[in-house]
Protein backbone atom coordinates (compact mmCIF):
# COMPACT_ATOMS: atom_id res chain seq x y z
CA UNK A 1 0.00 0.00 0.00
CA UNK A 2 0.96 3.35 -0.91
CA UNK A 3 1.19 5.80 2.46
CA UNK A 4 2.14 9.03 3.22
CA UNK A 5 4.25 9.02 6.44
CA UNK A 6 3.50 11.58 8.89
CA UNK A 7 6.93 13.88 7.53
CA UNK A 8 5.26 13.52 4.10
CA UNK A 9 7.53 10.89 3.08
CA UNK A 10 5.54 8.89 0.16
CA UNK A 11 6.57 5.48 0.40
CA UNK A 12 5.28 1.67 -0.73
CA UNK A 13 4.67 -1.02 2.20
CA UNK A 14 3.12 -3.55 3.86
CA UNK A 15 1.60 -3.45 7.26
CA UNK A 16 4.28 -6.69 8.17
CA UNK A 17 7.57 -7.74 6.47
CA UNK A 18 10.53 -9.69 7.46
CA UNK A 19 14.02 -7.70 7.57
CA UNK A 20 17.36 -9.24 8.99
CA UNK A 21 15.65 -11.99 10.87
CA UNK A 22 13.32 -9.19 12.50
CA UNK A 23 9.40 -9.53 11.87
CA UNK A 24 8.66 -5.88 11.50
CA UNK A 25 5.28 -4.29 11.17
CA UNK A 26 3.57 -0.98 11.42
CA UNK A 27 2.04 -0.53 14.81
CA UNK A 28 -1.78 -0.28 14.75
CA UNK A 29 -1.99 0.18 18.42
CA UNK A 30 -1.11 3.48 17.03
CA UNK A 31 -2.81 4.78 14.27
CA UNK A 32 -3.55 7.62 13.44
CA UNK A 33 -2.05 9.94 16.08
CA UNK A 34 1.66 7.89 15.82
CA UNK A 35 2.83 5.91 12.76
CA UNK A 36 5.50 3.88 14.62
CA UNK A 37 6.96 0.33 13.53
CA UNK A 38 7.12 -2.70 16.14
CA UNK A 39 10.38 -5.14 15.71
CA UNK A 40 9.24 -8.56 16.32
CA UNK A 41 12.41 -10.10 17.54
CA UNK A 42 11.69 -13.40 19.00
CA UNK A 43 7.95 -15.61 18.99
CA UNK A 44 7.48 -14.47 22.07
CA UNK A 45 7.71 -10.80 20.61
CA UNK A 46 5.70 -12.11 17.36
CA UNK A 47 2.81 -14.18 19.85
CA UNK A 48 2.41 -10.47 22.14
CA UNK A 49 1.91 -8.43 18.66
CA UNK A 50 -0.49 -10.67 17.42
CA UNK A 51 -2.23 -10.82 21.39
CA UNK A 52 -1.95 -6.99 22.10
CA UNK A 53 -3.21 -6.05 18.32
CA UNK A 54 -0.07 -4.49 17.55
CA UNK A 55 -0.81 -6.58 13.99
CA UNK A 56 -4.69 -7.62 13.50
CA UNK A 57 -7.12 -8.33 10.87
CA UNK A 58 -7.21 -12.51 10.00
CA UNK A 59 -4.78 -12.53 7.35
CA UNK A 60 -2.10 -10.10 8.74
CA UNK A 61 -2.32 -12.61 11.96
CA UNK A 62 -1.28 -15.31 9.26
CA UNK A 63 1.22 -13.88 7.55
CA UNK A 64 2.85 -12.81 10.96
CA UNK A 65 2.59 -15.78 12.45
CA UNK A 66 4.48 -17.36 9.05
CA UNK A 67 7.15 -14.79 9.66
CA UNK A 68 7.31 -15.49 13.70
CA UNK A 69 7.43 -19.61 12.27
CA UNK A 70 10.31 -18.73 10.13
CA UNK A 71 11.75 -16.61 12.65
CA UNK A 72 12.21 -19.20 15.25
CA UNK A 73 13.35 -21.91 12.65
CA UNK A 74 15.95 -19.13 12.12
CA UNK A 75 17.14 -19.04 15.67
CA UNK A 76 16.85 -22.72 16.13
CA UNK A 77 14.18 -22.39 18.56
CA UNK A 78 11.91 -25.76 18.13
CA UNK A 79 9.26 -25.89 15.78
CA UNK A 80 6.26 -27.11 17.93
CA UNK A 81 7.09 -25.17 20.47
CA UNK A 82 6.64 -21.85 18.19
CA UNK A 83 3.73 -23.32 16.87
CA UNK A 84 2.37 -23.51 20.06
CA UNK A 85 3.25 -20.06 21.84
CA UNK A 86 1.60 -18.35 18.37
CA UNK A 87 -1.19 -20.86 18.07
CA UNK A 88 -1.82 -19.47 21.69
CA UNK A 89 -2.89 -16.10 20.68
CA UNK A 90 -6.38 -15.75 19.06
CA UNK A 91 -8.65 -18.19 18.70
CA UNK A 92 -10.95 -17.12 16.23
CA UNK A 93 -8.93 -15.63 13.07
CA UNK A 94 -8.65 -18.94 11.00
CA UNK A 95 -5.98 -17.92 8.81
CA UNK A 96 -3.89 -18.13 12.04
CA UNK A 97 -3.83 -22.10 12.09
CA UNK A 98 -4.20 -22.46 8.34
CA UNK A 99 -0.59 -20.33 8.44
CA UNK A 100 0.97 -22.09 11.28
CA UNK A 101 -0.30 -25.68 9.98
CA UNK A 102 1.95 -24.68 6.50
CA UNK A 103 4.51 -23.19 7.62
CA UNK A 104 5.63 -26.30 10.49
CA UNK A 105 4.76 -29.08 7.87
CA UNK A 106 6.62 -26.67 5.25
CA UNK A 107 9.95 -26.60 7.65
CA UNK A 108 9.26 -30.30 8.72
CA UNK A 109 9.61 -31.24 4.81
CA UNK A 110 13.30 -29.65 5.16
CA UNK A 111 11.66 -26.21 2.93
CA UNK A 112 13.54 -23.16 3.58
CA UNK A 113 11.59 -21.10 6.03
CA UNK A 114 11.92 -17.94 5.20
CA UNK A 115 11.46 -18.54 1.57
CA UNK A 116 8.50 -20.24 2.49
CA UNK A 117 6.99 -17.12 4.71
CA UNK A 118 7.32 -14.86 1.95
CA UNK A 119 5.55 -17.04 -0.42
CA UNK A 120 2.96 -16.97 2.06
CA UNK A 121 2.60 -14.12 2.68
CA UNK A 122 2.65 -12.80 -1.05
CA UNK A 123 0.22 -15.30 -2.14
CA UNK A 124 -2.26 -14.42 0.49
CA UNK A 125 -1.56 -10.73 -0.97
CA UNK A 126 -1.94 -11.74 -4.43
CA UNK A 127 -5.44 -13.70 -3.85
CA UNK A 128 -6.70 -10.74 -1.81
CA UNK A 129 -5.79 -8.37 -5.06
CA UNK A 130 -8.30 -10.88 -7.02
CA UNK A 131 -11.05 -10.66 -4.37
CA UNK A 132 -10.39 -6.98 -5.21
CA UNK A 133 -11.00 -7.60 -9.17
CA UNK A 134 -14.08 -9.79 -8.50
CA UNK A 135 -15.68 -7.51 -5.86
CA UNK A 136 -15.37 -4.33 -8.09
CA UNK A 137 -17.63 -5.30 -10.85
CA UNK A 138 -20.30 -4.86 -7.98
CA UNK A 139 -19.88 -1.51 -7.47
CA UNK A 140 -21.54 0.74 -9.51
CA UNK A 141 -20.68 4.56 -10.04
CA UNK A 142 -22.08 6.41 -7.42
CA UNK A 143 -22.39 3.77 -4.78
CA UNK A 144 -22.23 4.31 -1.68
CA UNK A 145 -20.51 1.52 0.47
CA UNK A 146 -21.26 0.23 4.06
CA UNK A 147 -17.80 -1.27 5.71
CA UNK A 148 -17.23 -2.49 9.45
CA UNK A 149 -13.84 -2.96 11.13
CA UNK A 150 -11.04 -2.69 9.06
CA UNK A 151 -11.08 -5.64 6.97
CA UNK A 152 -8.32 -3.11 4.94
CA UNK A 153 -4.81 -3.22 3.88
CA UNK A 154 -3.68 -3.25 7.01
CA UNK A 155 -5.80 -6.35 8.30
CA UNK A 156 -4.10 -8.31 5.26
CA UNK A 157 -0.51 -6.96 4.08
CA UNK A 158 -1.68 -5.01 1.51
CA UNK A 159 -5.07 -4.64 -0.83
CA UNK A 160 -7.66 -5.93 2.12
CA UNK A 161 -10.89 -7.90 1.70
CA UNK A 162 -13.39 -5.77 2.02
CA UNK A 163 -11.31 -2.81 0.77
CA UNK A 164 -9.96 -4.58 -2.35
CA UNK A 165 -13.31 -4.22 -4.25
CA UNK A 166 -13.21 -0.59 -2.95
CA UNK A 167 -9.75 0.45 -3.71
CA UNK A 168 -10.27 -1.22 -7.08
CA UNK A 169 -13.26 0.71 -8.01
CA UNK A 170 -11.74 4.26 -6.94
CA UNK A 171 -8.64 3.52 -8.52
CA UNK A 172 -10.84 2.11 -11.87
CA UNK A 173 -12.45 5.39 -11.95
CA UNK A 174 -15.54 4.82 -10.05
CA UNK A 175 -16.73 7.90 -7.75
CA UNK A 176 -17.69 5.84 -5.08
CA UNK A 177 -18.33 6.61 -0.44
CA UNK A 178 -17.48 4.41 2.28
CA UNK A 179 -19.57 4.66 5.23
CA UNK A 180 -16.77 3.70 8.01
CA UNK A 181 -18.34 2.17 11.28
CA UNK A 182 -16.62 3.05 14.07
CA UNK A 183 -16.28 -0.43 15.45
CA UNK A 184 -16.21 0.50 19.38
CA UNK A 185 -14.15 -0.98 21.36
CA UNK A 186 -11.06 -0.54 19.60
CA UNK A 187 -12.03 1.55 16.92
CA UNK A 188 -10.64 -0.10 14.40
CA UNK A 189 -12.86 1.40 11.84
CA UNK A 190 -12.57 5.22 12.61
CA UNK A 191 -8.85 4.72 13.21
CA UNK A 192 -7.49 2.50 10.57
CA UNK A 193 -10.07 1.89 8.06
CA UNK A 194 -10.64 5.85 8.20
CA UNK A 195 -7.02 6.10 7.72
CA UNK A 196 -6.66 4.07 5.09
CA UNK A 197 -9.22 5.75 2.82
CA UNK A 198 -7.47 8.79 3.69
CA UNK A 199 -4.35 7.65 2.38
CA UNK A 200 -6.15 6.42 -0.69
CA UNK A 201 -8.16 9.72 -1.17
CA UNK A 202 -11.44 7.53 -0.89
CA UNK A 203 -14.51 10.20 0.10
CA UNK A 204 -15.86 8.40 3.39
CA UNK A 205 -17.49 9.32 6.48
CA UNK A 206 -17.35 7.84 10.07
CA UNK A 207 -20.64 6.84 11.87
CA UNK A 208 -20.91 5.73 15.06
CA UNK A 209 -21.52 2.09 15.50
CA UNK A 210 -25.44 2.62 15.87
CA UNK A 211 -26.08 4.93 12.97
CA UNK A 212 -26.02 2.29 10.41
CA UNK A 213 -29.42 1.30 10.21
CA UNK A 214 -30.46 5.25 9.86
CA UNK A 215 -28.68 5.84 7.36
CA UNK A 216 -29.81 2.20 5.44
CA UNK A 217 -33.35 3.69 6.03
CA UNK A 218 -33.05 6.79 4.74
CA UNK A 219 -31.51 4.57 1.40
CA UNK A 220 -27.85 6.01 1.72
CA UNK A 221 -26.54 2.93 1.76
CA UNK A 222 -26.11 0.50 -1.24
CA UNK A 223 -24.17 -2.09 -0.01
CA UNK A 224 -22.41 -3.34 2.93
CA UNK A 225 -19.00 -4.81 2.61
CA UNK A 226 -17.15 -6.73 5.87
CA UNK A 227 -14.72 -9.27 6.02
CA UNK A 228 -14.50 -12.32 8.20
CA UNK A 229 -11.95 -14.12 10.72
CA UNK A 230 -14.16 -17.84 10.62
CA UNK A 231 -16.27 -19.34 7.75
CA UNK A 232 -17.52 -21.86 7.88
CA UNK A 233 -19.18 -24.74 5.85
CA UNK A 234 -22.90 -23.87 5.91
CA UNK A 235 -21.73 -20.09 5.37
CA UNK A 236 -21.99 -18.76 8.66
CA UNK A 237 -19.48 -16.12 8.64
CA UNK A 238 -17.40 -14.70 12.09
CA UNK A 239 -16.51 -11.00 12.25
CA UNK A 240 -15.72 -7.93 14.12
CA UNK A 241 -18.32 -7.56 16.91
CA UNK A 242 -20.97 -6.20 15.78
CA UNK A 243 -21.00 -7.53 11.78
CA UNK A 244 -24.49 -9.42 13.11
CA UNK A 245 -26.47 -6.23 13.84
CA UNK A 246 -25.26 -5.02 10.21
CA UNK A 247 -26.26 -8.00 8.54
CA UNK A 248 -29.76 -8.19 9.81
CA UNK A 249 -30.54 -4.26 9.25
CA UNK A 250 -28.96 -4.72 6.00
CA UNK A 251 -31.47 -7.50 5.33
CA UNK A 252 -34.41 -5.91 6.62
CA UNK A 253 -33.93 -2.67 4.37
CA UNK A 254 -33.35 -5.30 0.91
CA UNK A 255 -29.93 -3.61 0.88
CA UNK A 256 -27.32 -6.34 -0.68
CA UNK A 257 -24.71 -8.07 1.91
CA UNK A 258 -21.46 -9.02 0.74
CA UNK A 259 -18.45 -10.76 2.79
CA UNK A 260 -14.93 -10.90 1.72
CA UNK A 261 -12.67 -13.12 2.15
CA UNK A 262 -9.54 -15.38 1.26
CA UNK A 263 -9.47 -19.14 1.38
CA UNK A 264 -7.58 -19.11 4.41
CA UNK A 265 -10.41 -17.82 6.05
CA UNK A 266 -12.37 -20.84 5.40
CA UNK A 267 -12.65 -23.63 7.85
CA UNK A 268 -14.02 -26.78 6.26
CA UNK A 269 -13.93 -28.56 9.09
CA UNK A 270 -16.61 -26.86 10.47
CA UNK A 271 -20.09 -27.42 10.10
CA UNK A 272 -21.58 -23.97 11.06
CA UNK A 273 -20.85 -20.93 12.76
CA UNK A 274 -22.13 -22.28 15.88
CA UNK A 275 -18.90 -24.07 16.23
CA UNK A 276 -16.48 -21.45 15.91
CA UNK A 277 -14.55 -20.31 18.73
CA UNK A 278 -15.15 -16.73 19.24
CA UNK A 279 -12.54 -14.50 21.42
CA UNK A 280 -13.13 -12.24 24.52
CA UNK A 281 -10.92 -9.57 25.06
CA UNK A 282 -10.98 -7.69 28.50
CA UNK A 283 -13.31 -5.57 29.90
CA UNK A 284 -10.93 -2.57 30.30
CA UNK A 285 -11.65 -2.30 26.32
CA UNK A 286 -15.02 -1.56 27.35
CA UNK A 287 -14.90 0.09 30.31
CA UNK A 288 -11.71 2.54 29.41
CA UNK A 289 -11.57 4.74 26.02
CA UNK A 290 -7.44 4.88 25.46
CA UNK A 291 -6.31 5.74 29.10
CA UNK A 292 -9.75 7.34 30.26
CA UNK A 293 -12.32 5.19 32.23
CA UNK A 294 -15.71 6.19 30.79
CA UNK A 295 -17.93 3.50 33.41
CA UNK A 296 -18.30 4.04 37.25
CA UNK A 297 -15.56 2.23 38.58
CA UNK A 298 -17.97 -0.51 40.77
CA UNK A 299 -19.23 -1.44 37.33
CA UNK A 300 -18.28 -4.52 34.78
CA UNK A 301 -18.07 -4.89 31.42
CA UNK A 302 -18.31 -8.10 28.58
CA UNK A 303 -16.53 -7.64 25.79
CA UNK A 304 -16.87 -10.65 22.89
CA UNK A 305 -14.62 -9.48 19.98
CA UNK A 306 -16.60 -11.05 17.46
CA UNK A 307 -20.03 -12.16 16.63
CA UNK A 308 -21.64 -15.00 13.70
CA UNK A 309 -24.01 -13.84 10.92
CA UNK A 310 -25.89 -16.14 9.69
CA UNK A 311 -25.57 -17.32 6.49
CA UNK A 312 -29.35 -16.54 5.20
CA UNK A 313 -28.38 -13.00 5.93
CA UNK A 314 -25.08 -12.96 3.29
CA UNK A 315 -26.04 -12.13 -0.34
CA UNK A 316 -22.48 -13.44 -1.91
CA UNK A 317 -18.80 -14.52 -0.70
CA UNK A 318 -16.57 -12.78 -2.51
CA UNK A 319 -13.51 -14.60 -2.78
CA UNK A 320 -10.04 -14.78 -5.20
CA UNK A 321 -12.01 -17.69 -7.10
CA UNK A 322 -15.26 -15.91 -7.43
CA UNK A 323 -18.10 -14.67 -5.79
CA UNK A 324 -20.37 -17.33 -4.13
CA UNK A 325 -23.93 -17.58 -2.44
CA UNK A 326 -23.05 -19.22 0.81
CA UNK A 327 -24.88 -22.48 0.24
CA UNK A 328 -21.92 -22.41 -2.95
CA UNK A 329 -19.03 -22.85 -0.18
CA UNK A 330 -18.48 -26.72 -0.67
CA UNK A 331 -17.15 -25.32 -4.36
CA UNK A 332 -13.92 -23.72 -2.82
CA UNK A 333 -12.69 -27.00 -1.52
CA UNK A 334 -12.36 -29.08 -4.25
O1 LIG B 1 -10.03 -7.93 16.22
P1 LIG B 1 -9.52 -7.65 14.84
O2 LIG B 1 -9.22 -6.22 14.60
O3 LIG B 1 -8.39 -8.59 14.47
O4 LIG B 1 -10.75 -8.04 13.90
C1 LIG B 1 -10.62 -7.89 12.51
C2 LIG B 1 -11.85 -8.21 11.77
O5 LIG B 1 -12.87 -8.58 12.32
C3 LIG B 1 -11.76 -8.17 10.28
O6 LIG B 1 -12.97 -7.79 9.72
C4 LIG B 1 -11.37 -9.56 9.76
O7 LIG B 1 -10.25 -10.05 10.44
C5 LIG B 1 -11.09 -9.54 8.31
S1 LIG B 1 -9.58 -8.70 7.96
C6 LIG B 1 -9.31 -8.66 6.30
Amino acid sequence: MRILTPDGEEREMRAVWFDDGIVKMIDQRKLPAKFEIFEAKSVEDVAYAIKDMVVRGAPAIGITAAYGMAQAALQNRGINEAYKILRDTRPTAHDLFYALNLMRDAIKNGGDPVSMAEKYANDIIGRCEKIGEHGEKLISDGYKILTHCNAGALAVGDWGTATAPIRKAHRNGKKIFVWVDETRPRLQGARLTAWEMVQEGIEHAIIADNAAGYFMRKGEIDMVIVGADRIAMNGDVANKIGTYEKAVVAHENGIPFYVAAPISTFDFSLKSGDDIPIEERTEEEVLFCRECRIAPKESRARNPAFDVTPAKYITGIITEMGIFRPDEIEILRR
